[in-house]
């Protein structure tokens, strides 16, 4: 069944495809109301959201479906024990399509490996979160006319920022893009995304702390909000949750054609100034995530249709080599199966097949 878990599920064609299908429905919004009628999404969220639950949820209303499901993890059997694969078989049996939000990092892969219907990473803890991806490559591709040839400067906390690595695992995939990843020296890239990922593929790439200094060369500026949820020492969090403040004097040093993403929420990493500036797409990116939602909706339940269950790829797996990232879904979970992939064999890397951690 295809799900979509990483943003590399989908090939650059597909991702192509899918921004064609969201410019058509913005286009004709009336030829795509009814194609989802009799079918359910089911929103599980066990973490908070607003843009992502709610524009999956007006996606699959504004497609003529249905929706089913729960805002909090309080409010679910997991809050009695239950395990993700437990929870996707039952699923499986409501709904024909399910988002899944979840704090640990794996989780929606676990759901993905025992649903009979398609599973959507909604956002697994500080690892991944695709479906913001979709919404930022069509704001980009709306914003700039293009996707390829561009320098992005990403800004913020990169290490627990989920939205940032699925960004940069998909915009690494076209043509001369440059990346300036701009946060503190504790907020960096993980290392599973910049060897995986930048080095693997010699994307070019610097690592500035200055946002001052980078805003003169980018064409489009990524903000982020320090996640305060995923640090495990409050102090830290208080000592860099102001690293950087976008205001309307550094805007001033950004070329005139530059576009700002932000995925949102922000705390104060934006000054509210900003937000007149015609530059500031952040906006205009929570709307094109619901069109982004609705295109892959549409795509998931089309393949649905003909199921293939995907043979897990087998290729450098390690069998019962032991997690010890404390965030990744099989620390809860102990009757996951501990599996780990070589990613560098001349290193003898070997990495969380959930979470992706060194192992
Ligand atoms: C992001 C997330 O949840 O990772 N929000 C979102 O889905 N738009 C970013 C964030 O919470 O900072």
């Amino acid at each position: 069944m295809r799900s979509l878990i990483s943003i590399l599920d989908f090939s650059v064609a597909e991702l192509d495809q899918l921004i064609a299908t969201a410019k058509d429905i913005i286009a004709n919004p009336d030829n795509y109301r009814e194609k989802c009628r009799y079918k359910k999404l089911a929103t599980l969220f066990f973490e908070p959201s607003t843009r992502t639950r709610l524009s999956f949820e007006a996606a699959m209303l504004e497609l003529g479906g249905s929706v089913i499901g729960f805002s909090e993890a309080s409010s679910s059997s997991a809050s009695k024990g239950e395990s993700m694969a437990d929870t996707a078989k039952i699923l499986s049996c409501y709904a024909d399509i399910m988002a899944i939000r979840h704090p640990k990092e794996g989780a929606p892969y676990v759901a993905s490996r025992n649903a009979t219907i398609p599973v959507i990473n909604a956002g697994d803890g500080g690892h991944q979160h695709p479906t913001q991806t979709l919404a930022d490559l069509l704001t980009i591709s709306r914003e700039k006319g293009r996707l390829n040839d561009l320098t992005i400067g990403l800004c913020g906390d990169l290490k627990y920022g989920r939205t940032v690595h699925s960004l940069i695992e998909a915009m690494s995939r076209y043509e001369g893009i440059r990346f300036v990843l701009i946060s503190p020296a504790e907020l960096k890239l993980p290392s599973y995304v910049r060897f995986n990922v930048l080095e693997k593929h010699h994307i070019p790439y610097t690592e500035v702390t200055s946002l001052e200094d980078a805003m003169p060369e980018l064409d489009v500026l990524y903000m982020t909000r320090i996640q305060q949820e995923r640090f495990d020492d409050v102090e830290e969090y208080n000592r860099l949750k102001d690293s950087y403040v976008l205001d309307t004097e550094k805007m001033q040093l950004g070329k005139a054609d530059m576009c700002v993403l932000h995925p949102l929420p922000r705390v104060n990493e934006i000054s509210v100034a900003v937000d007149d500036d015609p530059r500031a797409a952040y906006f205009r990116q929570a709307l094109n995530g619901k069109y982004m939602r609705m295109a892959l909706i549409l795509k998931l339940l089309e393949e649905a249709q003909n199921p293939a269950r995907e043979a897990i790829d087998t290729e450098g797996l390690v069998y019962d080599r032991v997690c010890k990232n404390p965030k990744c879904i099989c620390q809860v979970e102990q009757e996951l199966p501990q599996i780990a992939r070589i990613t560098d064999p001349a290193e003898n890397i070997l990495r969380c097949i959930y979470c992706e951690q060194k192992v």
